[in-house]
This record gives C-alpha cells, sequence and structure tokens, in this order.
C-alpha cells in the first residue's frame, strides 16, 4: 500500500525536497519496520532538505533523522509488533530512509523502545535532540559536574538542544544561565527552569587568553566564536560539552584555559552503541526526566514540514518542532 514520504532529491539546479509517494519495497534494508506516528525537525534536518548543509550521502533519501511509532514487523529479538520505538542516529534519514514517511525501515541497532511511562510523543519530542542533550550532561556530571559547583551556561537556548539542557539540568537542581539571540523568549526559557537569561549580544566577550571565570558547565550548540569565548570564561576544572555548530564550524582559542584552569572540553557525539542508547533513554526515563516536554513540542502536520523547515532555517524556530504523521 503507498504511503507519503518527503524525499530529498540531488538535482542538476541543487538539493530538492518534494512529497512523493513510497512502498515497502521502496524501504531500505533493516531488521524493524515501523508505523511512523511522529518525526521532528533538527537543525540537521533542515540543513538536509534545503541543501545548506552537505548532509544527505545517499540520494534520494527520505529526510528525518529521528522518528517514533509503532513496530509492524521485526526480524531482531529486541523488538516485537506493537512495541512503542525511537529511531534515531547512524545513517537514518542521512544514508537510508529516515522518519519523514508513513512507515520505515532499519537496523535493530539504530532503535530503542520508547521507556515505560513515556508515550510516543514525548519520546520524539525529546528525539535525537534531548537524548543528545542528555548525553552531554551525563558527560558533563562523569567529569565534575555538580549542582552545587556554581552556574552552568546553555546557549542557543531555544534550540531543541538547549531547550531540553535547560528542563534536564534544572530540574537536577543546577543554576542554569540561558544565552539566546531571542531576548523575547526569556520567559519561555524561565518557564524551563534558567534562572537568568542573558541576550547573546550583551554577553560581554574579551579576547584575552583568560577572562573572569564564570562557568562550571556549558552546554554548546553553536561553537565558532561563542565556543571561544566559553573557553576563556570557564571556572577552574569547569566543563564544556561540544554538541553543535550552529554558529560555526571553527573556533580559536589557547592552551591557557586547558592548562591553567583544567578546562575540559567533551566531544559529544550521539551515534552510539545499543548499551550506551539504553542507558541514556532510561536516564530520561527516571533521574534525567524532563518536566517542559509539553512546552516545548510545537506539533505540526506532515503537510506544513516544507514551512517549518524553513522557520528552522529563517532562525524562526523554538523549541522541538514534532511532525505528526499519522493519527
Ligand atoms: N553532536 C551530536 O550528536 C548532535 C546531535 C544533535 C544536534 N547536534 C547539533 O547541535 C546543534 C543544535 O541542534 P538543534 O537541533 O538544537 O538546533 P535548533 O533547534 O535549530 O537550535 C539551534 C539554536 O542555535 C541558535 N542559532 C541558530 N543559528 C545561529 C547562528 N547562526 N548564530 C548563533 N546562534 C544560532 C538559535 O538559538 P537562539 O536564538 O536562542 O540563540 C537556535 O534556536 C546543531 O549544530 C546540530 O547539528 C549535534
Amino acid at each position: 500500500m503507498p504511503f507519503r514520504a518527503y524525499l530529498i532529491s540531488s538535482t542538476p539546479e541543487g538539493v530538492h525536497a518534494a512529497f512523493t509517494m513510497l512502498d515497502d519495497d521502496g524501504l531500505d534494508p533493516g531488521d524493524v519496520t515501523v508505523r511512523v506516528q511522529y518525526a521532528s525537525i533538527n537543525y540537521k534536518d533542515a540543513l538536509a532538505a534545503t541543501g545548506k548543509g552537505r548532509i544527505i550521502r545517499r540520494f534520494p533519501c527520505v529526510g528525518g533523522i529521528d522518528a517514533s511509532g509503532i513496530v509492524e514487523a521485526s526480524g531482531s529479538p529486541r523488538f516485537q509488533p506493537g512495541d512503542a520505538v525511537i529511531v534515531h542516529g547512524h545513517g537514518f534519514g542521512v544514508s537510508h530512509h529516515g522518519g519523514y514517511a508513513a512507515r520505515a525501515r532499519a537496523p535493530a541497532a539504530w532503535i530503542n523502545k520508547v521507556p515505560a511511562g513515556m508515550s510516543t510523543l514525548d519520546a520524539i519530542t525529546l528525539g535525537v535532540a534531548g537524548y543528545t542533550a542528555a548525553l552531554g550532561i551525563d558527560a558533563m556530571e562523569l567529569n565534575g559536574l555538580a549542582p552545587h559547583k556554581g552556574k552552568v551556561l546553555v546557549n542557543g537556548a531555544t534550540g531543541g538542544v538547549a531547550s531540553v539542557s535547560i528542563d534536564l539540568l534544572a530540574q537536577r537542581g543546577y543554576d542554569v544561565v540561558a544565552v539566546t539571540g531571542k531576548p523575547q523568549e526569556a520567559q519561555y526559557l524561565r518557564e524551563l527552569g534558567a534562572a537568568e537569561v542573558i541576550a547573546s549580544a550583551d554577553l560581554a566577550a574579551g579576547d584575552k587568553p583568560l577572562e573572569p571565570a564564570l562557568w562550571q558547565g556549558a552546554v554548546d550548540s553553536l561553537g565558532g566564536a561563542p565556543l571561544s569565548a566559553l573557553t576563556r570564561t570557564m571556572r577552574k576544572d569547569g566543563v564544556i560539552a561540544s554538541i553543535g555548530n550552529a554558529a560555526g564550524l571553527e573556533f580559536t582559542t589557547s592552551v591557557m584555559p586547558f592548562i591553567l584552569r583544567g578546562v575540559r572540553l567533551l566531544g559529544i557525539n550521539s551515534d552510539n552503541e545499543p548499551e550506551v542508547r539504553e542507558r541514556v533513554w532510561q536516564r530520561l526515563a527516571s533521574d534525567l526526566k524532563p518536566k517542559h516536554l509539553a512546552a516545548i513540542a510545537r506539533v505540526i502536520p506532515f503537510d506544513e514540514l516544507p514551512q517549518a523547515i524553513a522557520a528552522v532555517i529563517g532562525g524562526r524556530a523554538r523549541g522541538r518542532t514534532v511532525v505528526r504523521m499519522a493519527d
């Protein structure tokens, strides 16, 4: 039975994304076939669908780097028909058809059961963004982050990774400082748990190798100049989770923060082995459970995907944009 999909193709004029019809024979190989209920729009999805980033590694490709739904068929002992699952990571939506379709098929290693007590809507509101936020906090805590040690900065604060990070950190008792290019969203950020909201334009950033030491931790979605400034303003033994590059790929700094303040720069990559994925998803359902998913999610119908992608690229989105694929 044919179903609708949002397919990203390469044409002589450039990358082109459009709705099309697909059937099961057109899906890529995998152990598990899922009836997709929800997908989402991550920054990477917006770059992929518009061709503004060289994300897609196999054309044509159904976009969508995460999806949640119900298992229809499984060749893996880990999953049974009827299981609620979340799919993300590795080639999904990049080199293997992804979540922007009524059905998806993927290797079992790219799939987790939705933890008990979580709905498929909760799971996709977290999605890759929430999983990565939890992974970053997990890594920072393993490197000494603790609620009593001082302020934790979260930049690109209205974004998906950042919104979930603020929620998770605040519910664990951290003193969270949100830094945003959209100061008009201060109320939203405070609702998620930020104790302080700073407009990125007002964040003083000198250019000395070491600037006043302010933060014990930082969740960085931006890279570029904001990451450079972070390295120079961390407190002794401060930890930075380097997650994204929305402001730039490259940054400059000196070794001074690392050798004089013991600053730790932790690279966070969400393509993990099944054991790590299981542990992090279980944390998201227990000691790292978010409290504000309803405020973070904006749910749109599949029809509105192209306009919503344009809003993400145009910097007009907030939190997580969830795409409802089926009722
Ligand atoms: N390492 C991994 O495995 C992994 C996993 C997931 C995501 N990521 C990366 O993490 C980053 C964030 O992803 P996301 O899905 O949360 O994206 P998002 O929802 O689009 O959020 C990005 C936020 O960054 C800020 N921003 C956007 N463009 C900017 C620019 N040119 N200069 C400065 N700030 C800018 C905006 O926040 P404000 O307006 O509030 O400042 C925006 O809301 C992306 O680079 C993504 O690729 C990496």
